[in-house]
């Protein structure tokens, strides 16, 4: 466009080329050609305008551009029209939060009921801080344990803390008992939006026998309490949970498992592994109905029934101090920043994962 311009534009100043004259010789020439050498000649004259009105137009723009912003791009940009996202060519004069589609906010859980088993049986657990943390998140959240005292306990702590919440006593390896918690919420709260899997048999492989041994010596009973709790027992859950989940448009499923299961240590470790099974499992099996479900991995954690196990000085406590990545021990509270990522929008692209929060440990194993 612009070469035809160029080339119109001298036709104009210094006439046709073989004619041999000067410009006003070339006027006297077209005044005397014929009517459609004419017309030619003013579609020509037309057409050098406006490419030559194009051209000053986008001068004008480019130097316009160049004072706002100063990169190639930006004024390519700008000059074209062009942009890669909502975002893209927004001032830095714009607040952060226009820059993009994620906010603070998105950790919030105003509005959503959760359910934490194993919430507050002992001093200082997990499932307490988990309770206080979705609360603070502005969940209303269902406390549930086999120790009732416990549960309600918990939901004590909550409300002191100014969160709404009730204790329940569930025992999470009977189908029964784990329909009527689910009820019992529904009740509470009008139904369940997030599910945390966390009670567990752990600290009584220590403290009941039948529980102890190795996969050698450990009586088919035992055995089969340790899958009834740790495995079959979030898989009652969630088959509880996931209807009331599909009726209010979706819902978050988190499982606890362990650093002892990486690889599996002892019976305990086992039945961690199976639940991350059961996570990538039921991942698939409900992630086009919008419930996520994921795993958090903790390390060795000072809870009362952790410390108790790996006290200070003890054999693995020593190991892990050395081969850990980072710090290795950890505390209940340590592990809500990562529960609430999984459990609120700020996670809603999360499934089938687990996440390991432990100080770097099982990365040396
Ligand atoms: N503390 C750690 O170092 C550590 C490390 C990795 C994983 N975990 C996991 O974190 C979770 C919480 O651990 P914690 O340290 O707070 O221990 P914890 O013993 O205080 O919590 C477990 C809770 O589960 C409850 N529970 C046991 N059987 C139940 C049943 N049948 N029905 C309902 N509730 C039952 C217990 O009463 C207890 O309150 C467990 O899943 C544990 O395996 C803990």
């Amino acid at each position: 466009m612009r070469t035809l311009g160029f080339v119109t534009l001298a036709f104009q100043v210094q006439g046709a080329p073989d004619s041999g004259t000067g410009g006003v010789d070339f006027i006297k020439l077209v005044a005397d050609s014929s009517p459609l050498a004419k017309s030619v000649l003013l579609i020509l004259l037309l057409f050098s305008a406006v490419s030559w009105g194009i051209i000053l137009l986008k001068t004008l723009q480019y130097r316009r551009a160049s004072r706002d912003s100063g990169t190639f791009l930006q004024v390519f940009r700008k000059s074209t029209k062009f942009q890669e996202s909502p975002a893209a060519g927004r001032g830095p004069e714009q607040p952060l939060e226009e820059h993009m589609a994620f906010t603070l906010d998105k950790f919030r859980l105003d509005g959503k009921v959760a359910i934490v088993t194993g919430a507050g049986g002992r001093p200082n657990s997990i499932g307490e801080a988990y309770s206080l943390g979705l609360a603070a998140a502005g969940a209303r959240v269902v406390c549930a344990d086999l120790v009732k005292e416990g549960a309600e306990a918990c939901a004590d702590r909550v409300k002191a803390a100014g969160g709404t919440a009730i204790g329940l006593q569930v025992d999470i390896s009977s189908e029964v008992s784990v329909n009527a918690m689910a009820q019992a919420a529904k009740e509470a709260f009008g139904g369940v939006d997030i599910l945390v899997n966390n009670a567990a048999l752990m600290v009584e492989m220590r403290s009941n026998p039948e529980l102890g041994g190795t996969t050698q010596t450990v009586s088919l009973k035992g055995w089969q309490t340790w899958l009834d709790v740790n495995l079959t027992g979030a898989m009652l859950c969630a088959r509880a949970c996931i209807p009331q989940m599909l009726e209010r448009g979706g819902g978050r499923i988190v499982n606890q498992v362990s650093a002892g299961a990486y690889p599996a240590q002892g019976i305990y470790g086992i039945t961690k592994i199976a639940l991350v099974g059961l996570t990538t499992t039921l991942a698939r099996e409900v992630g086009k109905q919008n419930i996520t479900v994921n795993a958090i991995a903790p390390g060795m954690t000072g809870s009362s029934a952790g410390s108790s196990l790996t006290p200070e000085g003890s054999p693995f406590r020593t190991y892990a101090d050395t081969s850990a990545a980072g710090n290795p021990a950890g505390q209940p509270d340590d592990l809500v920043g990562p529960l609430l990522l999984l459990v609120s929008p700020a996670g809603q692209w999360m499934t089938g994962q687990v996440l390991h929060v432990d100080g770097g440990l099982i990365i040396t194993n």
